[in-house]
């Protein structure tokens, strides 16, 4: 919700600027064997993570209702 990290990586668009963007939708979609993130994939599409990782590298986040 913060995007500012904690078990993760931050994923504020600062954190995330110069990383490839290909490299980071493949990490939404398999996860990272090894740690605490999952794979993504049997919840959203190639184009949803695709989507999502160009909001968070532009730093709009899609907005959190009630916040
Ligand atoms: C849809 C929700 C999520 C998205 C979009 C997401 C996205 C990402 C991205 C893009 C990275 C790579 C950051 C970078 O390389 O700079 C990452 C890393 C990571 N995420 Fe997630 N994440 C999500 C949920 C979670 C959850 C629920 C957990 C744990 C319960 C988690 C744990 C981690 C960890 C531990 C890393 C660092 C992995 C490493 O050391 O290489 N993530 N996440």
């Amino acid at each position: 919700m913060t995007l500012q990290g904690g078990l993760g990586s931050p994923l504020t668009a600062g954190a995330l600027s110069g990383k490839p963007r290909d490299g980071l939708v493949a990490t939404v979609l398999q996860g990272r064997p090894g740690t605490a993130m999952p794979p993504w994939q049997p919840f959203m599409t190639q184009d949803e993570a695709q989507w999502l990782i160009e909001r968070l590298q532009a730093g709009q986040a899609p907005a959190v209702p009630g916040r």
